[in-house]
C-alpha cells in the first residue's frame, strides 16, 4: 500500500516515534511506501510532502517535535477543501492517511472518512485529554518537565521568602496541573474543572507561613476561570479551530494573591518548553506502539477509528467517540489533591 502520515495541531513529545515505528512495520511487514506531508493538513492541500524511507527515519524515534512540521489548518473551513484532499491523495496514488492529532486535527480525519477517504487516527496530545483513550504520548514527558520545573523554582522560592505561581498547559484539563502540582509537592493546585476559591488559596498559603514555611507553590492549569469568571487570553485571535491562546492565568493570580495575603508573590509561565525536547523513555516506548498499532488499523481497513490506550493494550475506538467530549480528572483526582494540602 502507498501510505501518507501527516502530524496536525500542537507538537508533541513522540510524535515521530510513531511516525517511526508505521514506518518501520509497514515497509518490513507489509513492503508498504510512505510519505509524510508537511505542515499536517495544509501540505495536503498544498500537495507539499518527503518520501518517509527506513533512512528518513532512521533514529527519529528518540527526538522531539515532528520531522513533518505541523499547522492548526481546518480543512472543512476551506472551500473546495475535501475535494483538494481528494484530488491530492490521488494524485500521490495514497491508499490511506494516518493522521497524528488532537481532537481538531481528527475531526477532520473523521470528516474525511466520512468522505470517502481511507483515513485513521492516532491521538496526540500534551494535554492527555482525549476521551477513550488513558494515555496521549508527550503527556509523561511535559508532566517531567513541569515536575522540574516545580522543583527549581521551590529553591528560588525559598531564598527569597516568596510564593511563586507557576503556570502549566492544559486548556480543558488539568492533567499537567494535577501531576507536576503533586509530583512537586505544590502548595496549591489548581485545575479547570474545579472553580478558583480566593479564600481558600490564600488560607493554604498562610497556614504553611504560620507553620513557619516561609514560601509557597502554586501550580495552575492555563485553562482555570478566574474567580469572578472567564478564562485569560494571551491574544484575542483564534485559530481556525476557534481556539482562543490561552495564557495569562498565573500573572493574574499572582497579583491576587499579593494583594490578599500581603506575601510577596512572582509567576512564572512554563509555556513551549513543556512541549518542546526529546521524549520520556515511557513515551517513546508509547508512541511507537500507537505507530504499530495504526499500521495494523490500515491493513484491516479500520477507517474513521482511531487508536486508544487501554489499560496496557492498544487497541481502537471510532474518531467520533474519540472526540465526542474531553477527558476531564474527576473525584478520584481532586481527592488526591486535597489529600495533600496542608489543613484549612
Ligand atoms: O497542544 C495543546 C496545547 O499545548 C494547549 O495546552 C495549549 O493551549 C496550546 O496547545 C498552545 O498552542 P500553540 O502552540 O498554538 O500556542
Amino acid at each position: 500500500m502507498r501510505v501518507a502520515l501527516l502530524t496536525g495541531g500542537g507538537d508533541c513529545p513522540g510524535l515521530n516515534a510513531v511516525i517511526y515505528a508505521a514506518v518501520r512495520k509497514g515497509i518490513n511487514t507489509y513492503g508498504d511506501e510512505f510519505i509524510g506531508f508537511l505542515d499536517g493538513w495544509k501540505g495536503v492541500i498544498e500537495n507539499r510532502f518527503i518520501p518517509l524511507t527506513l533512512e528518513a527515519v532512521d533514529g527519529i524515534q528518540l527526538k522531539g517535535g515532528t520531522i513533518l512540521h505541523s499547522s492548526r489548518t481546518n480543512v472543512k473551513k476551506i472551500p473546495g477543501g475535501i475535494e483538494k484532499v481528494q484530488e491530492v491523495l490521488k494524485a500521490n496514488k495514497i491508499d490511506a492517511l494516518i493522521a497524528l492529532g488532537g481532537d481538531d486535527t481528527q475531526s477532520v480525519t473523521l470528516f474525511l472518512s466520512e468522505n470517502g477517504i481511507n483515513a485513521v487516527g492516532v491521538p496526540k496530545t500534551i494535554d492527555n485529554d482525549i476521551n477513550g483513550t488513558d494515555a496521549t504520548f508527550g503527556y509523561d514527558t511535559a508532566v517531567a518537565i513541569a515536575t522540574e520545573a516545580v522543583d527549581r523554582i521551590r529553591t528560588t522560592a525559598d531564598s527569597h521568602n516568596r510564593v511563586i505561581v507557576i503556570e502549566v498547559m492544559g486548556r480543558d484539563a488539568g492533567w499537567i496541573a494535577y501531576a507536576a502540582g503533586v509530583a512537586g509537592g505544590a502548595d496549591v493546585t489548581l485545575v479547570p474543572e474545579l472553580h478558583i476559591d480566593m479564600d481558600r488559596v490564600a488560607a493554604l498559603l498562610k497556614s504553611n507561613y504560620d507553620r513557619g514555611k516561609n514560601y509557597g507553590l502554586v501550580v495552575v492549569a492555563e485553562g482555570c476561570h478566574l474567580p469572578e469568571g472567564g478564562q485569560v487570553m494571551g491574544s484575542a485571535e483564534v485559530d481556525s479551530f476557534g481556539h482562543a491562546r490561552l495564557s495569562g492565568i498565573g500573572e493574574a493570580l499572582a497579583d491576587m494573591i499579593q494583594k490578599k495575603t500581603g506575601f510577596e508573590t512572582r509567576s512564572v509561565n512554563l509555556g513551549h518548553t513543556q512541549r518542546g525536547g526529546v521524549p520520556t523513555a515511557y513515551d517513546r516506548l508509547l508512541g511507537q506502539r500507537y505507530g504499530l498499532h495504526a499500521i495494523e488499523m490500515v491493513h484491516d481497513k479500520k477507517w474513521g477509528r482511531i487508536a486508544v490506550l487501554r489499560g496496557t493494550d492498544i487497541t481502537d475506538i471510532t474518531i467520533k467517540e474519540a472526540i465526542s467530549t474531553n477527558r476531564r480528572l474527576d473525584q478520584r483526582f481532586f481527592n488526591v489533591i486535597r489529600d495533600l494540602e496542608a489543613k484549612v
